[in-house]
């Protein structure tokens, strides 16, 4: 049974492998007593304490409650701040009612003098070992209540040493992990950027010692894409508190009489077998319940992006040229990236006119669209909907609809301005626009970039008083336009992109069907994004694109060495077609073709990190699904004349025999052989690279 009671005042929630107990304090405080291992024999948590009766504190602090709340002798960082008409600012509650179903709890805390309620939301999988929580903050009375911090969930671990893991990441240079040991004090990994960026990711990772396939890990993702806040302390008391929810820098939120609000949700979870099940956990978990389903099972096409082909400078006919080339290598998606719509030959014009430029495409989009379907293609597009240039009809026409303070001049980032997207207007309009866009036109992707961070959150459209709900009121925007924009053209694959991995969290994964994880495109430095971004997010949503050498390393790596890298993901050609010659064409088609057979092993299969150049030479990840299997090896450099390497593969079916080609030769062995005794690899010189594929034996 996935939610266990015991006389409403001991709740336990089970999944497969791990439970998570909830009980009350002598004060009646919701507080965590247990998460860990799986312990059926709830009993047995009846009569403990998650206080350390050691320390010299009193009240609330020596907890770890699911809702400490700012005021009332706690000195952390809280997960809840209001303030009720009165100027009163903390929140004292008893559990005034339990809910509980198969799968979900309800704890609804009522305040004890205030009409104002917080419910506390659980829901169990069970086999998916994994449990969403989140809160509903309601206002049972007639005045207004001004909510300041509203986290989403809480976790609290008994004891110290643990270690946290996010991003050190910047435009460029995302998914970079920083491990550091929280023993004092507090980690805050934040976004205040009006999206998630490039910087730090909206999850936690909390362990002990963990390591690739051992160790307590304890973890969860954030479904939100806009400004929002983890914060790891080590409480005086003995214990580490994780709290995850909307940023609470620059948040007031004014809940009117009878009115609630929904925080999103965090899916958490534990596993005492490191990250690699911690990464197979979430993965499994996001195409059953995160992916949009439509899409969610099929892998994606092969794409073609004409952007560092020809830039800004999009022409039909030119287009049309590439498209031809691109066919001849199988690419089953030809895109036309930014430069396609009215008046924009650079970035700083035409935002928000997205019509074809008269010039560029005399004749429409239709023509080159034609072209690219009776080649086999599909045809796919980029668009940047939340932002204008103020060189366009659209601010010439609107210029209410940008955010701005109204005595400053407004800002820029990349010579743009960002739409209100907190004003139902705006969207509506969008929502009209796009969904012409893609009624009239055969378009099967849409590539949707943000290349701006927000700022002067000011809108024409609200009250001042109400300008620090922006933040949030703009992703919910950003969310509606991209839900009707779905629900309308189901069908059309949508790429998340913001200036290359901006956007890449929990909460646009429910949107969109894969991400852009950077615009650094270098097959090398690729290798260490790619490992680490695969931690939380799934393969699938990956795209990697070969492009030409010399791209923002300046180094030229070797074709083989390149498209595997790209392989490892969901593959993308960027190159530009132009300069490839008939031969290259070839050499590449060959690689589509085999990134082709074993695609559906890569985007949908589990994946093993085999080894890492941060630990030593070579760096090699596995892929497996069903009876097949793919491992990529990589060397960089040649050290002291060494070649050879003996890799343990996992994942395999050790009685079951594998096939498989190495060094020129056909081999068979066992499951059990290769993920023990390991295969002898020759790797040599400069960027080696290899390709193994195995298949199970009938
Ligand atoms: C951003 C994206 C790129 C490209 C350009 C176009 O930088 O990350 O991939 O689409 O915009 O302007």
């Amino acid at each position: 049974m996935a939610v266990n009671i015991i006389d409403n005042k001991l709740f336990a929630l089970h999944t497969k492998n791990a439970s998570y107990v909830l009980g009350l304090t002598k004060e009646g405080l919701v507080e965590n007593r247990y998460w860990g291992k799986r312990v059926d024999e709830l009993s047995d948590f009846s009569d403990i304490s998650s206080s350390n009766q050691t320390v010299n504190v009193s009240g609330p602090q020596l907890y770890r409650e699911e809702c400490s709340s700012f005021g009332g002798m706690r000195f952390k960082e809280t997960s809840l701040k209001v303030t009720f008409a009165d100027g009163v600012r903390d929140f004292r509650y008893r559990l005034a009612e339990v809910k509980a179903g198969e799968e979900h709890l309800e704890l609804v805390l009522q305040d004890i003098c205030y009409p104002f309620a917080v419910h506390l939301h659980y829901h169990v999988y069970e086999e998916e070992n994994l449990i969403k929580k989140w809160r509903v903050l309601e206002n049972r009375g007639q005045e207004p209540i001004i909510l300041e911090s509203v986290y989403s969930a809480e976790y609290g671990l008994s004891g110290t040493g643990y270690e946290t893991i996010n991003y050190k990441g910047r435009w460029g240079a995302e998914f970079l992990a920083h491990s550091e040991p929280v023993e004092a004090g507090k980690k805050v990994y934040e976004s205040l950027y009006g999206l998630t960026a490039h910087t730090v990711s909206p999850f936690f990772l909390v362990h002990k010692h963990a390591e690739e396939t051992k160790g307590d890990v304890y973890f969860g993702a954030l479904e939100y894409s806009g400004n929002f806040k983890t914060v790891i302390e080590a409480v005086n008391c003995d214990y580490l508190n994780i709290l995850i929810g909307i940023s609470d820098t620059d948040f007031a939120w004014t809940l009117h009489g009878g009115e609630s609000f929904e925080t999103p949700a965090v899916y958490a979870g534990y596993t005492s077998d490191g990250f690699e099940d911690m990464t197979h956990t979430l993965h499994h978990f996001c195409f059953r319940h995160m992916m949009p389903q439509v899409l969610a099972e099929k892998p994606l096409p092969v794409l073609y992006n004409s952007w560092y082909s020809t830039t800004f400078d999009v022409q039909c006919e030119e287009q049309i040229a590439l498209a031809e080339r691109a066919a001849k290598m199988g690419v089953e998606l030809f895109v036309v990236d930014d430069g396609w719509f009215d008046g924009r030959n650079d970035d700083t014009a035409a935002l928000g006119d997205w019509y074809a430029d008269e010039k560029k495409f005399p004749e429409g989009l239709q023509k080159l669209i034609r072209e690219v379907n009776a080649l086999g293609m599909k045809f796919g597009l980029w668009i940047e909907p939340e932002m204008t240039n103020e060189n366009s009809r659209l601010y010439r026409e609107h210029p209410d609809w940008i955010y701005r303070y109204p005595t400053r001049e407004v800002l820029m980032g990349r010579n743009q301005y960002e739409l209100d997207m907190s004003n139902p207007e705006v969207v509506d309009y969008l929502i009209g626009l796009f969904d012409k866009l893609l009624a009239e036109n055969n378009i099967s992707y849409i590539k949707w970039d943000m290349n701006r961070y927000a700022a002067e959150m000011g809108s024409a459209n609200y009250d001042k008083s109400q300008w620090k709900e922006l933040w949030f009121r703009n992703t919910q925007g950003v969310y509606r336009l991209a839900e009707e924009l779905r629900k309308r053209h189901p069908h059309v694959e949508f790429e998340a992109c913001a200036s290359g991995g901006g956007r890449v969290d929990y909460g646009a994964m429910k949107y969109f069907d894969e991400y852009w994880p950077s615009d650094n495109t270098d097959a090398y430095d690729r290798l260490y994004m790619q490992e680490w971004y695969s931690y939380l997010y799934p393969i699938k949503y990956m795209r990697a694109w070969l492009t030409d050498d010399f791209g923002m390393d300046q180094r030229k790596i070797p074709l083989q060495f390149s498209m595997y890298s790209a392989m490892c993901g969901s593959l993308g050609v960027g190159t530009d077609l132009n300069k490839t010659s008939e031969e290259q064409l070839e050499t590449l088609a060959g690689y589509i073709e085999i990134y082709k057979q074993i695609r559906e092993t890569v985007q949908l299969g589990d994946l093993y990190r085999l080894c890492s150049f941060r630990d030593g030479d070579i760096h090699a990840v596995q892929y497996v699904r069903g009876e097949e299997s793919a491992v990529f090896v990589f060397l960089d450099h040649e050290r002291y004349g060494n070649s050879w390497y003996n890799l343990k593969l996992r994942g395999l079916k050790p009685e079951k025999r594998y096939c498989f080609e190495l060094n020129g030769k056909e081999q068979s062995k066992t499951g059990e052989f290769l993920m023990n005794a390991g295969i002898s690899l020759i790797l040599k010189g400069d960027y080696d690279s290899l390709l193994i594929r195995l298949k199970e034996v009938k």
